[in-house]
């Protein structure tokens, strides 16, 4: 064969092969593509078994034409198959509309959270504002003018985190607050009556956890002072708060309580709502279940923020929204609401 003879087939095979490429769209056709071009006993290979009739130069130069298409060849296989598994990907994600749907992972609110907005929600139905206050406090207002001076016996009532903090005085000591009564003195400071307001917030104390107890926590204060307001109208009150949270077939039982702030205080406690009032766990066989501390403001603290206490009364309480959500719910351990346990946190 004349070296002019093989050039004109290796182009023409060239573009041949190329054509018909062009044209296969499944992967079976591709092969046997494959088979019949570059193969063993494909064409090209035919051709290049032709050469040792030529001479060494002739030979060299048409060898080398010859890999050329022979690597172009392969190159446009692969390329081609290539696309054909884009083509197929692409069209199942597509239309593969079999394909299971794919579950997303849903946020909530933490118990705490919800249990808080729903107190909240409770007094804003009945006129009370929301306000919050600083997680860190002055002695002066978590104690002192809530009539809790320093040394005072009282004060056990509460184990503090103190904070390694003067005041540029130097005479009243910073802490992380153990309650959200502070509030009812920075609200009064700043505000004249008539006052109604409720306090969600953290708070802290130096305890050692367990059950029931926690180092870190939340409580939902509560303060109305006004002309006329008497210890009747925190009864109602908190009745009908009660009733809203626990069901309004509700009974509620107020009892002598101490707290510094408040005279005379308060314990608040509701019927079992479990087992209405024949003892069971949640009451522990009493019948009742307290659920929070209130009391008419002290005069002194009226005074101690400007009041003229002959003129203003008021009542405040204090409550704890987990305590709260523990015993809607059953839960009987408060270390789950901040150990991050998703098994826990889902059911809320
Ligand atoms: N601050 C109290 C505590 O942490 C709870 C409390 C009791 C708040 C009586 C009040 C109240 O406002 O009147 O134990």
């Amino acid at each position: 064969m004349s070296v002019d003879n093989i050039l004109n087939r290796l182009s023409e095979l060239k573009v041949r092969a190329l054509q018909s490429l062009n044209g296969i769209d499944d992967t079976e056709a591709l092969d046997s593509w494959r088979v019949d071009y570059l193969g063993r006993r494909g064409e090209l290979t035919q051709i290049l078994r032709g050469l040792s009739d030529l001479d060494n130069d002739d030979r060299r130069h048409v060898g080398s034409l010859a890999n050329n298409i022979k690597s172009e060849l392969e190159q446009s296989l692969s390329d081609h198959q290539q696309s054909l598994k884009d083509r197929e990907l692409a069209g199942r994600t597509q239309f593969d509309v079999t394909l299971p749907g794919r579950s997303i992972d849903m946020g909530r609110l933490h118990p705490t959270t919800q249990i808080v907005r729903e107190i909240c929600d409770a007094f804003v139905s009945m006129g009370f504002q929301i306000a919050e206050g600083p997680e860190v406090e002055w002695d002066r207002y978590n104690f002192e003018m809530l009539n809790i001076p320093k040394d005072h016996p009282a004060r056990d009532m509460w184990d503090t985190l103190w904070v390694d903090y003067k005041d540029n005085n130097g005479d009243t000591p910073m802490l992380l607050r153990t309650h959200t009564s502070p509030m009812q003195i920075r609200i009064m400071e700043d505000s004249e009556p008539p006052i109604r307001v409720i306090v969600p917030g953290k708070c802290y104390r130096y305890e050692a956890t367990d059950a029931t107890h926690e180092w870190h926590f939340y409580q939902v204060e509560g303060l109305a002072v006004g002309e006329g307001i008497t210890f009747a109208d925190m009864k109602g009150t908190l009745f009908e708060f009660a009733r809203i949270m626990f069901g309004s077939d509700r009974k509620v039982r107020f009892r002598v309580d101490y707290f510094p702030f408040v005279e005379p205080g308060a314990e608040m406690a509701i019927d079992c709502f479990v087992c209405k009032g024949s003892g069971c766990r949640v009451c522990k066989n009493s019948g009742w279940i307290e659920i929070m501390g209130a009391g008419m403001v002290n005069p002194k603290v009226l005074e101690g923020v400007g009041y003229d206490s002959s003129k203003y009364t008021g009542f405040a309480f204090g409550m704890g929204p987990e305590r709260i959500a523990m015993l809607k719910y059953g839960i009987d351990d408060i270390r789950l609401f901040y150990s991050n346990d998703m098994r826990f946190l889902r059911q809320f």
